[in-house]
């Protein structure tokens, strides 16, 4: 993959949206500090310049049948790649990534429209070397140093991520369905008790599994709902409970 590395942006995703024009398939856009890093639901992505801070174009490889399906390929990648490191890793559907119920990674994928559909921006930020969160995180948030005690050369990681990256995608492409499999496999979700805001009324069921679309099906005074990543707002999770 052709890696671009800004030693300061605004934000990797905002970059590429304004340029993507400029760049081929499979280009990441890397930064060293970001300032204004976005997260999913308008939220901010704090930046302590010890993070892997990555955004991916996705462009003519994309097709639309697998677009609601690759921010989970993206965490699975995420997850393979950090289970290098860590046995403990698990996915928090649809976007987020945790060790010990703590934040690692967060991955932000956001579409370009411009009358017909353009390109997908993939952005990942993993706390890498991250020792002291500022407080409105400090006891959600985790980092691979924080996890195992040792310090990591960010731009070698950044090779491997991308790389794996690049060597699953055909496999995804070819069987967009593995994926979810995988989810279930390493969800932080399944069996527990979650309450999500959708279409406007809060749903408190049981998550059932991450179904083969990508939804996450949840289980709602026997009702079944198959909720949309983009639709919904997780407000709690409580802990496993028995279905
Ligand atoms: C989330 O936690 O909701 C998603 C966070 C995504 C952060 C990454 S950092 C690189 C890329 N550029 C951004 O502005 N956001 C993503």
């Amino acid at each position: 993959m052709n890696i671009i590395v800004f030693d300061n942006l605004p934000s990797t995703n905002t970059y590429l949206k304004e340029h993507y024009r400029e760049y081929p398939d499979f280009t990441a856009i890397r930064a060293i500090h970001q300032t204004e890093g976005r997260g999913r639901l308008g939220r901010v992505f704090i930046d302590d310049s010890k993070q892997i801070l990555l955004s991916i174009l996705l462009k003519e490889s994309i097709s639309p049948n697998h677009m609601n399906l690759v921010t989970l390929f993206t965490a699975q990648v995420v997850h393979e790649f950090l289970s290098e490191y860590l046995d403990n890793v698990l996915i928090k559907w649809p976007n987020d990534l945790l060790v010990n119920g703590k934040k690692i990674c967060g991955i932000l994928t956001e579409s370009i429209y411009s009358e017909k559909f353009e390109a997908y921006i993939i952005g990942i930020g993993i706390n890498i070397n991250s020792t002291d969160f500022p407080e409105p995180i400090r006891d959600i948030a985790t980092s691979l140093k924080l996890e195992t005690h040792q310090t990591y050369e960010i731009e070698m990681l950044v090779n491997k991520l991308t790389s794996r990256f690049e060597q699953s995608y055909p496999l995804f492409l070819k069987n967009p369905v593995l994926t979810t499999s995988y989810q279930n496999l390493h969800s932080a979700l399944i069996n527990h008790s979650v309450s999500y805001q959708y279409e406007g009324k809060i749903i408190e069921g049981t998550v059932i599994e991450i179904a083969e679309n990508g939804t996450l099906h949840v289980l709602s005074n026997q009702k079944d709902y198959y909720l949309n990543s983009g639709e919904v707002m997780l407000i709690k999770t409580k802990a496993s409970i028995e279905r």
